[in-house]
């Protein structure tokens, strides 16, 4: 699951969406398998190329399906009819919608992400990524979690026009959110939850009284935002605001501790990046290394219909978790899915997600993952592993890093 969504499994059968109910003539499935057991625990990603080849259509001890095959994962988020995201009673918006609705504040939050924008706010993410690694101290150790997560949220602030004096409340609130998860602890995680709209109505909050004299920035923006032909309401502002704050920051933290630390281990790459290459080549080598540790490990579904994927037979109502992760890792679709080729495997490179859900993000991502990447580097001669310090790999349903400690020389 990622950390777009609250953590809930309620709702099986949202009345607003009118979801079929689980088909009482289904026969019962049994379990294939622990999505917390203890090997998932240790190296969820072992884990689950293990799953992908002995049971890549898996039925979890929580009663919810699991697909680790890349087609199987591609061909669910592409066919959205059976496959619906209405998968909580709480409203989530855009990622909680289905068909026509989904589409209206899609186009709306797609216009504060498109291109132009990216464009035009690169030069303040550059700032902020050169203004943390100048404070980095080298030679010295780092955690490339905490480095990430740091960015992240001044990064995201500067985007948002939050005020400083929040930051160093929402690098706890990440790290609080990545401990609550990890705990699967459902008073913690629901605690988590309602400090993160806490902040946000204060942020809201603080615009309204202010009225015209509002900073003009991205969130007085979104509040003034009239597209759907009306102002939004305070729930969907804070559900809006929640997807592109609450979870980001903790897959931005995730993201730069896998890049760091894949840039640590593999020498050779480090050097070809750090004698220069272009912003798309950069990219591109972000993406492929991505794909190979995919920190964002899976969203869910739930089905409307009966359907069969990989010979299983699926009735309606039933709960379903595309795995990224384990699609950006099968040798069907990427051959030996440690190889980096950024090239051969950009085509089916899964990292941000297939069809209408696709990440609406990714532009503002990469562009923040680039900076701080070359902020890092031109501080640097070397970004090594440190073997004193234990790495340890992220718990579901949190992917890649737990903490990522490297040197820097
Ligand atoms: C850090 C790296 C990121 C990764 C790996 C990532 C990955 C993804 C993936 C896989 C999805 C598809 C979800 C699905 O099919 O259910 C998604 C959706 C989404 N992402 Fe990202 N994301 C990232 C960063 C961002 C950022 C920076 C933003 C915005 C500021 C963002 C906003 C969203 C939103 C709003 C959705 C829901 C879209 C919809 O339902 O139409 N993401 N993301």
């Amino acid at each position: 699951m990622t950390e777009h969504e609250p953590r809930d499994d309620l709702a099986r059968t949202d009345p607003r969406y009118g979801r079929p109910r689980p088909d009482p003539a289904m026969p019962t499935v049994h379990p294939d398998w622990d999505p917390r057991g203890t090997q998932v625990q240790v190296d969820p990603r072992r884990a689950y190329d293990q799953m992908r080849r002995s049971c890549p259509v898996a039925m979890g001890s929580s009663g919810a399906w699991t697909f680790f095959k890349h087609a199987d994962v591609r061909a669910a988020a592409l066919d959205d009819d059976t496959f619906s995201s209405a998968v909580s009673a709480h409203l989530q918006v855009p990622n909680g919608m289905d068909g026509a609705e989904h589409t209206r504040f899609r186009r709306l939050i797609d216009s504060y992400l498109d291109h132009q924008q990216m464009v035009a706010l690169a030069p303040t993410i550059t700032t902020v990524a050169t203004r943390i690694a100048a404070g980095l101290h080298v030679p010295g150790p780092i955690d490339a979690v905490e480095l990430g997560s740091t960015f992240a949220v001044q990064a995201q602030s500067a985007w948002l026009g939050w005020p400083a004096e929040l930051q160093d409340e929402l690098v706890s609130w990440v790290a609080e959110n990545h401990a609550a998860s990890r705990a699967l602890d459902r008073e913690r995680m629901a605690a988590v939850a309602q400090w993160f709209d806490r902040i946000i109505t204060s942020v809201v909050t603080a615009r309204r009284e202010l009225g015209d004299a509002a900073p003009l920035d991205v969130t007085t923006e979104l509040i003034r935002d009239r597209s759907l032909g009306r102002e939004l309401t305070d729930a969907e502002i804070t559900s809006i605001l929640r997807n592109w704050t609450g979870g980001d920051l903790g897959s931005m933290a995730l993201c730069t501790g896998v890049l760091l630390t894949y840039l640590a281990d593999h020498r050779d790459l480090q050097l070809r990046v750090r004698s220069g290459v272009s912003d798309t080549e950069l990219d591109a080598i972000i993406d492929e290394v991505l794909r190979i540790d995919s920190p964002f490990t899976a969203n869910r579904r739930v089905t409307t219909r009966h359907t069969v994927v990989g010979g299983r037979p699926i009735g309606p109502g039933e709960r379903v978790f595309l795995n990224w992760t384990a699609a950006n890792r099968d040798p069907d679709a990427f051959g030996d899915p440690d190889e980096f080729d950024p090239d051969g495997n950009a085509a089916h490179n899964l990292v941000y997600g297939i069809g209408r859900h696709v990440c609406p993000g990714r532009e503002l991502a990469t562009m923040e993952l680039r900076a701080l990447l070359r902020a890092v580097l031109a501080v640097t001669e070397a970004i090594l592993p440190d073997t004193a310090r234990t790495r340890r790999r992220g718990r579901p349903p949190v992917g890649g890093y737990e903490s990522a400690p490297l040197l820097l020389r």
